[in-house]
């Protein structure tokens, strides 16, 4: 991470306030939220069959490990996040501890050393509470849920890294991840932070890292996809799962969406002795991931920072009136220079129709960037960076690409087609995800949608009810008045 991104980290962080006991007998429904809703990937609810046939409404196949992963590639610095943690404890009355900086835990020097080095100054709000309950004795279990970004993975890489006994050259510590890639991103924040801490080895778990058989590990820790982890402890006995004293799963959402991963983690977990501590983390806490959270982890206590909504406030709304579908074209044709005095993102329903956009206004001479489903992980990772660093002033793109790019920037969001579920309603969620901003900086913004027909002018009629927000009516030949505004 660099200084930059730490200045802007320390910036985002808030005045402390205190935790929240929430109330045992309100669990459920505090922990799950609404039953017909679930959450994606950056912790926003969308309805649940969305994502349940791995296809979306929009055409774009939903790859949930791939967006975490993009996510990674793409975070600077931590989330901010104003709402407080919710904290149910399995003995509500013992203290609730919580920390206000990295001292506090009393680390060992090595340790402190790695954190500050990384450019954390201070324990982010889910680490506040997250890092003295991991780290407490007699160990405790914990499920502990926030959006992507907010510092889970770095609190429990710190808790491992504190947990293990370097003079014991044997597998201490065992972390679970759904992917190769993911594994390995863990690793490298281990690999990080315990750069002042050469005593403890780190191993990864990771198909097609082979090892002789029977020949024990003497890794502290060890880290690795479900199925190579399994065949590490079962098969191959590279690791004695009686030994391992503290148990991770990490991205349990992403997880439980193969069945197959979650099918393993369960075996992992079996071999375990009760007395190992179990820490489960998660972007978002649907029922499935709440169910399988209470099968890994028996007692837990139960962390909880729900995301800061976003909401329309400050966005003017849009809508540009075309009698067909290729008067969308031209319409936004006219609209081109407007979009280029900010940044812009296009939205469009299907790959197919957004790869037409793009290539048919590069062929007007515009100059845009195609952010697309076809592309690898780390090619999406690049489109977005040079979009975020301004070298490319337009991007288009379909929803599912689109995860992890921080629209506070973006000022001008296109609906070229409108948000819609199954059934051709009004997909009111990814209308506010597209467009919305989080409360925090009141950024203003404006949205202009397309409309092409009947169908779609009852669309924004829905949207407009549903937020109780005007959408107003632009003539895209007299454009002076979103200019004045943009400008
Ligand atoms: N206390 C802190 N201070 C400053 N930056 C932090 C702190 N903790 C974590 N970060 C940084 O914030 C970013 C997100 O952290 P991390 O990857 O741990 O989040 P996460 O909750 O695990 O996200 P995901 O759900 O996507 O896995 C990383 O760049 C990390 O280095
Ligand atoms: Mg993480």
């Amino acid at each position: 991470m660099s200084a930059d991104s730490w200045a802007v980290a320390v910036d985002f962080q808030e005045a402390t306030t205190p935790a929240k006991q929430f109330d045992f007998s309100k669990k459920l429904e505090r922990v799950r939220g609404p039953r017909h809703m679930r959450g994606d990937i950056n912790g926003n609810l969308v309805p649940e069959r969305k994502e349940n046939g791995g296809v979306r409404a929009d055409g774009d196949k939903v790859d949930l490990a791939e967006q975490s992963l993009l996510n990674k590639l793409i975070r600077r610095s931590l989330v901010r996040n104003r709402n407080q943690v919710e904290v149910l404890q399995r003995d509500p009355t013992s203290p609730l501890y919580s920390v206000k900086t990295f001292e506090e835990l009393r680390l060992k020097p090595e340790l402190l050393k790695g954190v500050y080095n990384m450019g954390f100054n201070r324990p982010s709000r889910i680490q506040e509470n997250a890092l003295p309950m991991m780290l407490a004795q007699p160990p405790q279990n914990l499920i502990a849920q926030s959006q992507s970004g907010t510092g889970k993975t770095a609190a429990f890489s710190l808790a491992m890294l504190s947990h293990v006994n370097p003079e014991n050259e044997w597998t201490q510590c065992l972390c679970i991840a759904p992917t190769y890639e993911l594994a390995l991103q863990i690793g490298q924040v281990i690999e990080q932070m315990g750069k002042f801490y050469p005593d403890v080895k780190l191993a990864y778990a990771i198909r097609g890292n082979r090892l002789g058989r029977g020949v024990k590990l003497q890794e502290q820790i060890v880290i690795g996809t479900p199925g190579t982890v399994l065949d590490w402890c079962t098969k191959y006995k590279l690791i004695d799962p009686k030994k391992i004293t503290m148990f991770v799963l990490d991205e349990a959402d992403v997880m439980i969406a193969t069945q197959g991963h979650r099918d393993q983690s369960i075996r992992i977990h079996r071999q375990l002795t009760k007395n190992c501590q179990m820490l489960l983390f998660s972007a978002t806490f649907e029922d499935s991931v709440w169910r399988f959270a209470e099968q890994v982890v028996p007692e837990p206590n139960i962390i909880r920072l729900k995301r800061e909504e976003e909401t329309l406030d400050t966005i003017k709304q849009f809508y540009v009136f075309c009698r067909e579908k290729e008067d969308k074209f031209t319409a936004l044709c006219n609209l081109y220079g407007s979009l280029t005095i900010a940044q812009a993102m296009i939205f469009c329903q299907t790959r197919k129709m957004a790869s037409w956009l793009a290539s048919s206004l590069t062929v007007e001479g515009h100059q845009v960037a195609l952010l697309s489903g076809e592309m690898t992980v780390e090619q999406r990772a690049s489109v977005i960076e040079r979009f975020r660093n301004g070298k490319e002033k337009v991007l288009v793109t379909t929803n599912v690409c689109s995860r992890g790019i921080d629209v506070e920037q973006v000022s001008l969001v296109v609906n070229f087609d409108l948000p819609v579920d199954f059934d051709g309603n009004a997909d009111n969620e990814t209308y506010l995800h597209r467009i919305g901003r989080t409360g925090r900086f009141g950024r203003r913004g404006f949205a202009v949608n397309m409309v092409d027909s009947k169908h779609s002018m009852d669309v924004i009629n829905q949207i407009e009810m549903h937020f109780n927000r005007r959408i107003t009516k632009l003539d895209t030949t007299n454009l002076e008045e979103i200019e004045a505004l943009i400008s």
